[in-house]
């Protein structure tokens, strides 16, 4: 199974998909809690690593869908910090299954190139066996130069890990860098985050029933549209996706509002915390510079 689908379309979802990129607002970022996989596998008598491989094959679906309606980034919560609370057997299920999927990413990256397709694994992936790092950081690295559909994959992620890491750097390169009690703002604590390239998402679409962020980008969601549906995630079909751009649609207005008033608020705070000074530049790069050397490192690792 690939990462983008060869779905087909039926001549009412072509149509529907085209006039709806056509003629509304499509949200540039859209993010998926993919929930409900082991009660769907429970429910169809298969072992529960079959429901997580199911739902992967949902996910290469809803790529597909993103591309087609003109979605630019993609972030997917793949595996929680808390997860590795799960039976040894589900969890080392789910890294066999993981380095089956990069193995086969590493194997159709021209496929991602022509897609134009960039894979960032966000989360702290020291915390993985080496084996699997080594995959992630090699196709980080073999999609770095597309900048079509963005895909963050949250692997070994929880939010709050996400702030206390980005927290630590402030701490260990802030010292090397210089920075001052001046330079620490909500807005350089942003910039070390792993999503710091990504703008924070526009759409939440999370299944199961379950209506919890359970520790998912929550710096980063608070003006997006929640969606929730009670379908499990290996069941959703492109009528829920739809649904949920049709519900995004609805809320924009509000969101447009909010995000105006941001705006305001964001150009007050880089005016008062000096985020562009030379120093605090010095230290971002730097951030940057080691966050590709580990990759290079790691890419190289026997
Ligand atoms: C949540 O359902 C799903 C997961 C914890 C894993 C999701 C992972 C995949 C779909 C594979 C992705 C792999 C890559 C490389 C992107 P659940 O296990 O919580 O199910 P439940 O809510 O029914 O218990
Ligand atoms: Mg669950």
């Amino acid at each position: 199974m690939s990462w983008v689908s060869e779905y087909e379309y039926t001549w009412l979802e072509r149509t529907i998909m085209r006039s709806l990129r056509a003629c509304a607002h499509i949200p540039h970022h859209v993010a998926f809690v993919m929930d409900g996989n082991r009660r769907f596998a429970r429910s169809q008598h298969i072992d529960k690593i079959e429901g997580h491989s199911m739902g992967f094959a949902k996910l290469a679906d809803c790529l597909r869908w993103c591309l087609d309606i003109g979605i630019r980034e993609v972030t997917t919560f793949a595996f929680s910090i808390e997860n590795f609370k799960r039976s040894s057997e589900e969890v080392e299920g789910l890294f066999n299954l993981a380095r089956e999927k990069f193995c086969k990413l590493l194997d159709e990256t021209d496929r991602l190139n022509e897609h134009g397709i960039r894979i960032r694994v966000i989360g702290n992936i020291e915390l993985l066996p080496l084996d699997l790092q080594k995959l992630i950081a090699l196709a980080m690295l073999r999609t770095e130069h597309n900048d079509k559909l963005f895909l963050n994959v949250a692997f070994s992620y929880t939010s709050r890990d996400e702030i206390t890491q980005a927290v630590k750097t402030v701490l260990e390169l802030g010292e090397e860098g210089h920075l001052t009690g001046e330079d620490i703002s909500e807005r350089l604590l942003e910039e070390c985050m792993y999503t710091r390239h990504s703008p924070p998402p526009d759409l939440v679409f999370r299944t199961s029933g379950e209506s919890r962020l359970s520790d998912f980008m929550m710096w980063q969601l608070s003006n997006s549209v929640l969606y929730f549906t009670n379908v499990l995630w290996p069941q959703i079909t492109i009528w829920n996706f739809l649904g949920s751009i049709l519900a995004f649609q609805r809320d924009r207005s509000q969101i447009n509002e909010l995000k105006r008033s941001e705006r305001i608020n964001a150009s007050h705070l880089a005016k008062s915390t000096n985020l562009y000074s030379e120093r605090v530049q010095g230290f971002l790069q730097t951030m940057d510079t080691n966050r590709r050397e580990l990759l290079l490192k790691l890419s190289v690792s026997t």
